[in-house]
């Protein structure tokens, strides 16, 4: 009781529950779910069980370089991107329980509204410096070029697809200047420096308020791993950071002297949870100010490790100066390997969310149990101070361990037993006859509550949540001891047997009402099917009932029991291995027959060369007939229109150029024997048609990766093929 009071005093008056805003430019991993979004709804779903005053907020990250660039390699608008992963990545999180109050877009006017006033308010107090820079432009298409659009050789690995902030071959963190070859993606040109004005916050003027904040007050509460990170950008010095782009995607710098400029996306998205708090609130008939501005506000930012530095110095630098609260905390997660690699949409060695729907809920002996499956199994993987591997093994034997043989088993065989020998109806407490095992037992359920409580206030889900399902675990061998169903074959006996029989079942009833509050919250479909098998009410879930052991009532009838977790085939498991070494291996083969680039050589077509004019040099006739082939041998074929974006001469081989040649998604290297037809500065910037899935092949060192057509006319002559107007890289011909 006096605990209970202590505790109540320093509850913040209300929490914010934020969870990183994902780029809506793709579908999201296992690994985003176990870094942020889990842990977030675990937290959440607690707080709401102790009926406490939460806002959980989320939404989509729909600016940045990001969303124009997955619109060029998808072939279509910004917007289209947005709205289509926006929805889809909803419906994932949705599906997968995760419970946020708002799921809002950055896209939205209000949120632009937003950030456009905190941008004003910190620029109208001289918060934001003002500096002139040289960047990269693009003269062709008369605009400036963020990193992501300029392309090159990776001076680490020699990729020729490195990008201006990042090679994704070697992981290589780039400045633009360090490419080799740079060019731009939107005309192949080599961008060349242009004089531009941005505007800058100051983080060096902050320093001493991090110290304080993060390195002294926050040492201890903070994860290690966290205050770490920041200790090392703080020491490593803090620069002036740009907080506008030269860009048309994002939300207006609200000044006249910033035409096509846009705030840059780090700057606008925190502000995100900010403007989605401000729907909620619209939403919901609240006032979203206290949530933003009242220090009695818990903040708290659930991460992954790759966002610490705009969580913890960039955006509270930005929140303070505009007089908002600060984050209590921010528990970043560690990486998610899977089957001991590194995850990677490049290569196609991931779990996306929406595959393990397709696959374990959608389906037919799927189902939210199955979802409950997925967060049970990352929970136990949680990479809260170390990264960690999520494996289909170790998914198969968690799900076995954890659920099946102990929750599970625990709950079905109580309910099997009180069927059996209490009919059906909760059996009373015989006092005169408990044992010390029956009290050590009631006595768990509520050491384990206050466990469970202090580890969850702690951000340490992972063992929260091990503590109840050891506490099923201890229930379990606690029924193995009394064995119920032995003692009923003394009844004929020794009636009064009854007795330990209905103190064993009552117990057992009461352990399951507990389990299902303290599950809820990392399991809650599984908390919600107990429930109804028990035929109570969701009220019963409220953290406070946790620890009683009087929340059946003795002569409630139950309902029969249901299977809390499905068998998991090996098969099924089998199955998921098998298709991730497929996509991978799909990949690689295609990024091999990309990257390895044989030049295949392109012009003349391979009949040429036996053709009697060819081999006198002689002018050759129009190319001849070949024998008809089926459809399928037509649709074969990959082509695609490129555009070539570099061209040079290949040493000691008169016939034959180097050309890098855009494919929208990729620059590939294709060797091509026109040397003797075009000089290499006047072709690049050309389209051409590519064969794009012909074998990668080595010609005098350099792999060919494709190969292009041309036209070669009676006189042997060479033109180029290609649609009588540009179009965008990669588009297909058919
Ligand atoms: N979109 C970013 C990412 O996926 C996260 C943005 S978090 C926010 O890494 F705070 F900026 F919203
Ligand atoms: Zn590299």
């Amino acid at each position: 009781m006096a605990e209970g009071i202590t505790h109540m005093t320093n509850q913040p008056k209300r929490y914010l529950i934020t969870a990183a805003l994902p780029y809506a430019n793709g579908l999201k991993h296992v690994g985003h779910l176990a870094g942020a979004y889990l842990p977030a709804d675990i937290y959440v779903r607690y707080l709401r069980a102790q009926r406490r005053d939460v806002a959980f907020i989320c939404g989509s990250d729909e600016h940045g370089t990001a969303i124009p660039i997955q619109a060029m390699k998808e072939g279509t608008t910004p917007r289209a991107i947005i709205d289509k992963y926006h929805g889809l990545i909803k419906q994932n999180f949705a599906d997968l329980g995760i419970s946020f109050d708002i799921y809002h877009r950055t896209s939205e006017p209000i949120h632009h509204e937003t950030s456009r006033e905190f941008f004003t308010y910190l620029n109208d107090r001289g918060e934001l410096i003002v500096k002139e820079s040289e960047q990269y432009y693009d003269e062709e298409a008369r605009t400036f070029l963020a990193d992501r659009y300029i392309v090159g050789t990776c001076p680490v690995c020699g990729n020729h697809r490195a990008y201006g902030d990042q090679c994704e071959n070697c992981g290589t963190s780039l400045s633009p200047e360090q490419l080799i070859d740079p060019h731009s993606t939107l005309s192949g040109k080599p961008p060349v420096k242009k004089t531009t004005k941005h505007w800058y916050l100051p983080l060096d003027k902050h320093e001493d308020f991090l110290r304080e904040w993060i390195l002294k007050e926050h040492k201890d509460d903070w994860r290690a791993s966290v205050v770490g990170q920041c200790k090392s950008w703080i020491d490593g010095g803090l620069q002036p950071r740009a907080v506008t782009r030269d860009l048309d995607w994002g939300v207006k710098v609200p000044l006249p002297d910033a035409e096509g400029k846009v705030l840059y996306v780090w700057f606008d998205a925190p502000i995100g949870y900010i403007s989605a708090t401000r729907q909620w609130a619209i939403d919901n008939g609240k006032d979203w100010k206290p949530y933003w501005y009242d220090k009695d506000t818990k903040l708290v930012h659930f991460i992954g490790k790759d966002n610490i530095v705009f969580h913890c110095i960039i955006f509270p630098i930005m929140l303070r100066l505009h007089g908002n609260i600060l984050p209590d905390n921010v528990p970043a997660n560690e990486f998610l390997n899977l089957e001991g690699d590194k995850m990677s949409t490049s290569r196609s060695w991931k779990l996306e969310m929406q595959d393990f729907i397709d696959d374990f809920i959608n389906k037919e002996n799927g189902g939210p149990g199955m979802a409950d499956s997925l967060r049970y199994y990352l929970t136990t993987i949680a990479p809260e101070s170390k990264d960690s591997d999520f494996t289909w093994k170790g998914y198969q034997d968690a799900y076995k361990s954890g659920l099946v043989d102990n929750l599970g088993n625990f709950v079905n065989r109580t309910f099997v037993l009180m069927h059996k020998l209490c009919k059906g109806k909760v059996p009373p407490l015989h006092a005169d006859t408990l044992d010390e095992l029956d009290r050590t037992m009631l006595a768990a359920v509520g050491s384990t509550k206050t466990r469970v409580e202090q580890l969850i206030e702690q951000y340490r889900f992972r063992e929260a949540q091990f503590e109840v399902i050891m506490l099923a675990d201890q229930a379990n061998k606690y029924m193995q001891k009394k064995e119920p169903w032995i003692v009923a074959r003394t009844l004929d006996e020794t009636p009064a047997n009854q007795q330990l029989i209905d103190n064993c079942i009552h117990v057992c009833l009461q352990v399951t009402a507990n389990l299902a509050i303290l599950i809820n919250p990392f399991l809650p479909f599984t908390a919600k099917k107990m429930l109804h098998m028990m035929k109570v009410v969701e009220k019963m879930l409220d953290w406070e009932n946790a620890g009683k052991t009087n929340l059946l009532s003795v002569g409630y009838s139950l309902r029969p029991p249901e299977l809390l977790f499905r068998k998991l085939e090996d098969s099924e498991i089998r199955a998921q291995v098998e298709k991730l070494q497929a996509a991978s291996e799909a990949k690689q083969a295609a990024s091999a027959a990309a990257s390895s680039g044989t030049g295949q050589n392109t012009a003349t077509p391979p009949t040429a060369a036996t053709k009697p004019g060819a081999a006198t040099g002689g002018p050759v006739a129009a190319a001849e007939p070949k024998a008809s082939i089926a459809y399928d041998d037509f649709a074969k074929l990959d082509l695609r229109v490129g555009t070539i974006v570099a061209a040079e001469k290949v040493e000691k081989a008169d016939k034959l150029l180097k050309l890098g040649v855009d494919l929208g998604t990729e620059v590939r290297t294709i060797v091509s024997g026109i040397a003797q037809h075009f000089r290499p500065e006047d072709i690049v910037g050309r389209q051409v048609v590519v064969v794009a899935n012909l074998a990668p092949r080595k010609m005098r060192g350099i792999e060919s990766n494709g190969m292009i057509l041309m036209a070669e006319d009676k006189t042997g002559r060479l033109h180029f093929v290609n649609p009588a107007e540009p179009v965008e890289p990669g588009s297909g011909v058919s």
